[in-house]
């Protein structure tokens, strides 16, 4: 089989302004040197990425036997991640005792691209972070690969869908965003150190790394016909898992008993999975990546968490920007269950 062409990336990679980028160096510990934009609708990565790191990812090897998780952060990519993993290799519920960081479960597409290179190093040098285990994805590794990617359609490999199944999960906005603010403060790769108000503002702007979460999944959902993508949502997981463990099974080719389904839910429920070291990031911790006293990765698991956290004046802002952002899209985001999990 030829190799394909290398493809140049069809766009340019562009620091942010000098005033933005001195505030969220102001705001964020984890990104002294700011982000750039890196599509047509911005979506960041750290100031640290080159041309020819966004260049390689959008050209990354395929083989037809790959099975992709893409998402925009915080939407359950780690849940899913799970659910298809085991899934696609007969319920190997031994496998899946070994770190879902591990190169033998799943790679993470941009890494290198998330992360300062300055800031990282620093903590190297203050020994907080050894060697690994999370891996960046190693295109030199044997098929099939499973591999997480929060890079939207328009910079991972144009040839994906074509070539993978991928598997796409997207969650409201809303919760979103308050998820991710846990997230980053959670994480002392990024450490934000504002409140939750001023993390909306960069939300609505897009100015936080791998950001924006609404034109991310606008561009999946209209893709969403393509016969290799499973489009889902968190919020159908968190209402009804074993109808989203049946679709995900079709989508794979895979044909499971009513009792391997009902197994495979209660090992994914989120009290399970809170205490399941092999998915909860727990190892963080113990390694100084995460501070200890600000909660946990696997942390509430609910749609509608937003409720607890934003006041009506910030709901109504909300409300406006994503009223403006959906224009134009069939779209619609579910951010309350009556009955949920
Ligand atoms: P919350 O912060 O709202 O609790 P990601 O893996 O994309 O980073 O997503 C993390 C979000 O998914 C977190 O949301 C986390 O608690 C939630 N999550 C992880 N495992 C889950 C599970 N088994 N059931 C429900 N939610 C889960």
């Amino acid at each position: 089989m030829s190799k394909p062409q290398r493809q140049p990336l069809p766009f340019n990679i562009i620091p942010l302004e000098d005033e933005v980028q001195n505030k969220i160096a102001r705001d964020f510990a984890g990104n002294p040197n700011g982000l750039v934009s890196c599509n047509h609708w911005g979506f960041k990565l750290s100031a640290t990425v080159t041309e020819q790191e966004v260049e390689d990812m959008f050209n990354h090897p395929l083989d037809p036997r790959d099975v992709w998780v893409v998402t925009p952060p915080k939407c359950g990519t780690t849940w899913t991640q799970e659910m298809v993993w085991l899934i696609a290799n007969d319920l190997d519920y031994e496998g899946a005792k070994t770190p879902i960081t591990s190169p033998f479960r799943w790679s993470f597409m941009e890494f290198k691209a998330v992360l300062d290179k300055g800031f990282v190093a620093k903590l190297r040098t203050q020994g907080v972070i050894p060697n690994g285990p999370a891996a960046a994805s190693d295109p030199n590794r044997p098929s099939p690969r499973f591999v997480k990617s929060h890079l939207p359609f328009s910079l991972n490999n144009p040839r994906l869908l074509d070539t993978c199944k991928v598997v796409y999960v997207a969650r409201n906005p809303k919760d979103v965003c308050v998820s991710l603010y846990h997230h980053m403060r959670l994480l002392r790769l990024h450490d934000f150190m504002g409140s939750l108000k001023l993390f909306m503002e960069y939300f609505m702007e897009g100015n936080i790394v791998e950001s924006g979460t609404i034109e991310h999944i606008i561009e999946a959902w209209n893709l969403r016909h393509h016969p290799n993508l499973c489009f889902l949502f968190y919020e159908d997981m968190k209402k009804d898992l074993i109808a989203q463990i049946r679709k995900v099974s079709k989508f794979l080719g895979k044909d499971y008993s009513d009792e391997q389904v009902d197994k495979l839910a209660e090992h994914l429920h989120f009290d399970n999975f809170k205490k399941n070291p092999w998915v909860n990031y727990e190892y963080m911790k113990a390694l100084g990546l995460m501070y200890p006293d600000r909660g946990s990765f696997i942390r509430k698991g609910k749609v509608g968490d937003w409720k607890n956290h934003f006041t009506p004046e910030m709901t109504e802002k909300f409300d406006k920007w994503m009223e403006e952002k959906m224009k134009g899209t069939d779209l619609v985001f579910i951010e309350d269950l009556d009955e949920q999990d």
